[in-house]
């Protein structure tokens, strides 16, 4: 049973999160619906089907991913509805997976508003998405509860990363109002931010997994 103190935290994070997911929520939507009603915008290119129904697909799923993801990660939920936390996780690895196939479908017909550094970033990313949510159903089914924890974690950081792309462009501007960053998002800060939203954090989460299995080792000997 979790202390009141791990709950209330659980739960403010949980409000903050959805809190500064909703904007971002609402652009998706109304991106789709530019998409769908064949309105303007950069993403969407008239009689271009392919590209523009990859972008409709891509943030659809992505925005479900986003939102759904935290919830996998609740332990009361986890230990106490199983079968809720299997139809989530099946349904967050076909989502994972739709997500990164649509962008990295995108990613060679249309190119990104970057340039060539956004796009073999964005690529990446889209790879290291992909390969973990095959990774955490490969392990859950093989029964490997070490490997599906380790790639559920990079899954799960991994499909934050979108908003945390975001989040970090919102703190930045707000602390020194866009130093470094430019419209043809060519500026160094635009240039770290296209591999700072994914790649220090599995790089932490590795750290956290080998820590986690040194001290799973030395309670092993001792
Ligand atoms: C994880 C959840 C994700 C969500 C919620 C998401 C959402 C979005 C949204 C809303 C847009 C439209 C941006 C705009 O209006 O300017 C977008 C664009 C894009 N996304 Fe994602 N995305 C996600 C993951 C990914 C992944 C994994 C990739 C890599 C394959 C990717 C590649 C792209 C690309 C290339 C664009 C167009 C970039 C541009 O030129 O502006 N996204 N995404």
């Amino acid at each position: 049973m979790q202390s009141l103190k791990t709950r209330l935290t659980t739960g403010t994070l949980l409000v903050i999160f959805y809190l500064t997911l909703l904007p971002f929520v609402l652009h998706g939507f109304g991106m789709v619906w530019t998409g769908m009603s064949q309105g303007e915008s950069y993403l969407f290119v008239p009689d271009a089907s392919v590209g523009n129904a990859a972008m409709i697909v891509h943030i659809i799923a992505g925005t479900l991913l986003v939102a759904l993801v935290p919830l996998q990660l609740l332990k009361p939920i986890r230990l106490r509805f199983t079968r809720f936390h299997r139809t989530l996780g099946a349904s967050l690895v076909a989502l994972a997976l739709v997500t990164a196939l649509a962008g990295m479908t995108y990613i060679p017909l249309r190119g990104t508003i970057g340039g060539p550094v956004m796009s073999v970033a964005f690529f990446l990313y889209g790879l290291c998405l992909f390969t973990s949510a095959l990774m955490v159903a490969r392990m859950a089914l093989s029964g490997d509860r070490a490997g599906h924890w380790a790639w559920g974690l990079r899954l799960f950081w991994l499909a934050l990363g979108s908003w945390l792309y975001r989040v970090h462009y919102t703190l930045w501007y707000l602390l020194t109002g866009g130093l470094g960053s430019q419209p043809d998002f060519l500026g160094p800060f635009d240039l770290v931010q296209n591999f700072a939203f994914f790649v220090p954090y599995l790089l932490a989460v590795q750290i956290w997994i080998a820590r986690r299995g040194a001290a799973h080792q030395g309670h092993l000997v001792a």
